[in-house]
């Protein structure tokens, strides 16, 4: 979400004439984007808007800001903390940041909003923002009404809202018309778009309009809650040809009092018959998950609740945290807080448990004939071609011709921890010198 609001930012500024610098030496506009999901994530973002103090006594011409999750936290505190900041915005306020920018510029002083109420907008007028990209996000909703006791998002990020539906297939045309092969719809939950409002579209239907647009070779989506996860919606994996074999389904815990304690509204077992209908309806599908060890309360026997889930499923990946205490939220109050050392003991137990599984899970794949997206030359800079499966897997391979932008086979000869190693091949699984 905090990319693509990045990427908003940098798009809405292009287009009033502004250029992108690699270079912070070279910038006259420094925004720095931040995340309040964790409190390190936001250490860090702290760390880093303090090192900007001494650019600006260097060159105080330049503007710079605090946008996103941070300052809708902290709102104009920041200017006390941080003097020399001119514009706090939060991350439903920046689809008006030119409006913010004209103000300081005309020398009106600071600038702020961090009103929770504005609705999100998408843009098209890319000027060339999108060149050369093959992917690309796209938000379909903004902000969260499902308050899980752990979690800050719905305090700085504000109630659901959906984007009209006309606007997202409007954009996704114009992704299209700009090269972008796959698009990845984005919200905070994304299968409860358009409920509240009891608009049509629901998610399912969305997904169906923008599956027969034509034109677009891959759909993903993230992020599903699974109180939500609808019967249409796991029919769609089945019926939809560009919607890709991967759901994003985040678990938070293998244990039920954890699970009622964090508010999340869905038991153990029925994540658990959830998983296996999506995987009849589509046996190929990868699932990853997000996971929380040391919520207060938890006990060994939660925590190893926790573990035999991960063994159940054999996720494809997972995202593991260790709680982190956040302003405003339920969990703040509940008794039983586990100690950082403890934490950080579960936290290892489990990654190197997951670790063992997603090398399984890459290994198991050996032999098999994939679908590749691919995106561009790879990291190594050997000559390897890089994409990624269906399932959202990393796949290098080396190839004469550039194939960006293509669906290509590959049949898989290796699987490491993070990638798969393959090889090109024809229709007839022939491999391709
Ligand atoms: N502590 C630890 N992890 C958290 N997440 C959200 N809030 C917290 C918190 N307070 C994790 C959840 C969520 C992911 C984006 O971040 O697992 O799915
Ligand atoms: Fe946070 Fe829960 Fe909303 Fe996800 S569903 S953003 S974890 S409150």
């Amino acid at each position: 979400m905090n990319v693509h609001d990045s990427d908003t930012i940098s798009q809405i500024l292009i287009n009033k004439g502004y250029k992108k610098t690699d270079s912070i030496n070279d910038a006259h506009i420094i925004l720095i984007n931040t995340c309040t999901v964790r409190q390190k994530a936001e250490q860090k973002a702290l760390t880093l808007i303090g090192r900007l103090a001494s650019l600006k006594r260097k060159r105080p011409d330049i503007i710079s800001g605090i946008i996103g999750c941070v300052a809708q936290e902290q709102g104009t505190n920041l200017f006390k903390r941080f003097p020399f900041i001119d514009l706090v915005l939060g991350p439903r306020n920046i689809y008006h940041i030119d409006d913010f920018l004209a103000q300081i510029k005309e020398g009106r002083g600071k600038a702020s909003s961090i009103d929770l109420t504005w609705e999100p907008t998408l843009f098209t007028n890319d000027n060339g923002y999108l060149k050369g990209k093959v992917t690309s996000f796209l938000k379909i909703m903004e902000g969260c009404d499902n308050f899980c006791s752990y979690c800050i998002v719905p305090f700085v990020r504000g109630r659901e809202t959906s984007l009209p539906a006309e606007d997202i297939i409007n954009k996704s045309k114009y992704l299209i018309s700009q090269g972008i092969q796959e698009i990845t719809l984005i919200g905070q939950n994304v299968n409860s778009y358009n409920t509240k409002n009891k608009t049509m579209p629901t998610f399912p239907g969305l997904l169906k309009e923008l599956d027969s647009i034509g034109g677009l070779k891959r759909l993903r989506f993230i992020t599903s809650h699974p109180k939500d996860l609808s019967d249409e919606l796991i029919g769609s994996f089945g019926e939809l040809k560009s919607l890709c074999a991967h759901i994003h389904l985040p678990v938070q815990s293998g244990s039920d009092t954890i699970l009622n304690l964090m508010n999340r509204r869905y038991t153990r077992d029925k994540y658990i018959s959830l998983v296996e209908r999506i995987k009849k309806v589509r046996p190929d599908i990868t699932i990853t998950s997000d996971l929380i060890v040391g919520f207060p309360g938890e006990t060994e026997k939660d925590f190893e609740d926790s573990l035999q889930l991960i063994d159940t499923i054999a996720f494809d990946n997972l995202f593991s945290f260790k709680y982190s205490e956040r302003p405003k939220t339920k969990a703040l109050q509940l008794p039983g807080k586990l100690d950082e050392k403890e934490k950080q003991r579960r936290l290892s137990v489990l990654q190197e448990r997951q670790r063992k599984i997603t090398l399984s899970k890459n290994t198991l794949m050996e032999g098999t004939i994939q679908e590749v997206l691919v995106e561009g030359p790879g990291k190594k800079g050997n000559g390897q071609l890089t994409g990624r499966t269906s399932g959202n897997k990393v796949a290098n391979f080396f190839a004469k011709k550039n194939f960006k932008g293509q669906l290509v086979r590959v049949k898989i000869i290796k699987g490491f921890q993070n990638s798969l190693l393959g090889e090109l091949v024809d229709k007839y699984n022939q491999k391709v010198y």
